[in-house]
This record gives structure tokens, C-alpha cells and sequence, in this order.
């Protein structure tokens, strides 16, 4: 029997991208989901995507930046299926531009979205998944490693997440819950992904078509491992992992090698 099998999870930012992809490959082993995003159209087009599988989705528009909405996501989940195995951390957005051009409020809005988009579901869904000593996962991304041009907000709210990551390990040892963070590398990206610009608008990104890229699929089975093998950290791509070997013992070295390809960092394209 797969380890997936009638266990519920909350996917966190699920109506495309990465977090549809997790929530099908997820149902595709077995489990129960609880898809979530703001855009209801969005979210009732993902709900649509899995109608074969009708009977082990549910669907919960809103913010989850927001306490009370985060609350009432975790409420919905409970009613629907009874209980929580896993929340899966992966409500995150981007941004562009480097400091000296950004205005202040792109790095609140990173923040809020992806710092208290995490925090708010963690703790509505805590006392949860401690009666099933199920897994909170945060999806984190290879701008974590280290802080990349361009990108200082959404490095700097990624990076946030490893705090919040080891000292939830810790306070819930106890409890024997599963704590983990995956750094995503350059993943596809639907056509219509936005960032977040220097000035606070939001923008489209650039396709990635011509670029070495990971696919939603290879990303969510990585999750998948990640979750059914209870492990802390996974950093994906050969690139990100010779990324964090460098960064963990020569962290100089790193900024060396970004200084001599700062062109390749031109659209920032994490
Ligand atoms: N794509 C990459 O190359 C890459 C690389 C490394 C890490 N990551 C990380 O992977 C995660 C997913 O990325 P992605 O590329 O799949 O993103 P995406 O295509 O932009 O999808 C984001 C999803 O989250 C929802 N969402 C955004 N903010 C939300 C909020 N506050 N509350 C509820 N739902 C929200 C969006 O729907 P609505 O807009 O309708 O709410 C959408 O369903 C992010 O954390 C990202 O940082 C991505």
C-alpha cells in the first residue's frame, strides 16, 4: 500500500504550478487534498483538472497570509476529511529588482506573502498534525542559499523560512511531527506567472522555454520522497547542491562565482 493512502494533505498555493503539481501526484498515490489559492476561478479550473478524482479533492479560496483565513482553511480541511497528515508550505512569490532601486514595500509584501504565508497555516494546523504526527513542509527555493542579485527580497524571505524551520524542529521533537525544507531550483513556470517589480506592481515573467529547467513533476516527486522518507532538508538540481556544499564551507568562494556570472542573473530568473 502506498505510504500516501488515505492521508490528507493541505497544499498551500495549489490552483497551478508547483502546488497543483504536488496535489496530483499526491491523489495519484492515494492521498486526500485540500487544494487552496485566492483567484476562485483559478482554484475551481484546478479543482476541475482532477473531476475524475472528485470524491478525495476539496478546494478552499483565500489568503493564507491572512490568520483568519489561514484558520478557516484548516477548519475546511477538517470538516471535509477529519484530520490533517500533511501541510505542504508552498504559497510563495517573487520579485525583481536590485535595493537600490526597490521601493520599500516590495519587501513587506514578500514577507507577508511568503513568511506569513507560511506561519499562519503552521500554526492553525499544529495541534492537528500533532495527533497524526504528520509533516509540515516549507518550499523554499535555491535563492536561499544565498542572496542573489536582483532577487534581496525574495532571497531574504526564503531565508526566513530556515529559522522558522529549525526552531519548529526543535519545539516539536517532542511531539514527533516532521519538519522539512526543500530548495526548489529554476522549475517551469506557467505563462502567466508574476513577480513582484522594483516599484510594487506586479509583472510577468519572461517564459523560461530556452532555459535548463526543472519539470513540475520532477519537483513534485521530489516532494513526495521528501515527505514519505520524514527527511529535513533536500536542496534539488546538481547546480543547487554544489550551491549549498560551497555555500556551507566557503561562502566567499560562492560570492566569487556569482560576482564572474552576475549577466546570467540579468532577469533574475529564480
Ligand atoms: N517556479 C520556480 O522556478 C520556483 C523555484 C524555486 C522555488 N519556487 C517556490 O515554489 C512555490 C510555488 O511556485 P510556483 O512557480 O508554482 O508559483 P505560481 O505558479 O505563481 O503559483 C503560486 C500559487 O499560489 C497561489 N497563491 C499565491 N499567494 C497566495 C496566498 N497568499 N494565499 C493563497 N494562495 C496564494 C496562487 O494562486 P492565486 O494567485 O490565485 O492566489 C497559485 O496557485 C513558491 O513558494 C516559489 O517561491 C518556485
Amino acid at each position: 500500500m502506498s505510504y500516501f493512502q488515505n492521508k490528507v494533505a493541505i497544499i498551500t498555493g495549489s490552483s497551478r504550478g508547483i502546488g497543483l503539481s504536488i496535489a496530483k501526484e499526491l491523489v495519484a498515490n492515494g492521498a486526500l487534498v485540500m487544494l487552496n489559492g485566492r483567484d476562485e476561478n483559478r482554484l475551481h479550473a484546478a479543482q476541475n483538472s482532477l473531476s475524475d478524482v472528485a470524491d478525495r479533492v476539496a478546494a478552499f479560496a483565500g489568503d493564507v497570509a491572512i490568520e483568519e483565513t489561514a484558520n478557516a482553511l484548516i477548519a475546511a480541511c477538517l470538516e471535509r476529511f477529519g484530520k490533517i497528515d500533511f501541510l505542504i508550505n508552498n504559497v510563495g512569490v517573487s520579485s525583481r529588482g536590485n535595493i537600490g532601486a526597490l521601493s520599500p514595500s516590495v519587501f513587506r509584501l514578500l514577507f507577508e506573502s511568503n513568511v506569513m504565508g507560511s506561519v499562519c497555516p503552521t500554526i492553525a494546523a499544529l495541534p492537528s498534525i500533532r495527533q497524526t504526527k504528520g509533516s509540515i513542509l516549507f518550499i523554499s527555493s535555491l535563492v536561499a542559499v544565498h542572496g542573489l542579485p536582483g532577487l534581496a527580497p525574495y532571497s531574504a524571505s526564503k531565508m526566513s523560512l530556515r529559522g522558522i524551520v529549525e526552531s519548529l524542529r526543535i519545539e516539536e521533537a517532542k511531539n514527533h511531527i516532521h519538519v522539512g525544507l526543500i530548495y526548489v531550483g529554476m522549475t517551469e513556470i506557467v505563462t502567466d506567472k508574476e513577480a513582484i517589480a522594483a516599484d510594487g506592481s506586479t509583472t510577468v515573467l519572461a517564459s523560461r522555454a530556452d532555459k535548463k529547467v526543472q519539470s513540475l513533476q520532477e519537483v513534485s516527486k521530489a516532494v513526495l520522497k521528501q515527505l514519505r522518507k520524514r527527511t529535513y532538508r533536500s536542496v534539488l538540481t546538481p547546480l543547487g547542491k554544489i550551491n549549498a556544499f560551497l555555500q556551507a564551507l566557503f561562502p566567499l568562494l560562492v560570492e566569487k562565482i556569482i560576482l564572474k556570472n552576475l549577466h546570467k542573473f540579468d532577469e533574475g530568473n529564480k
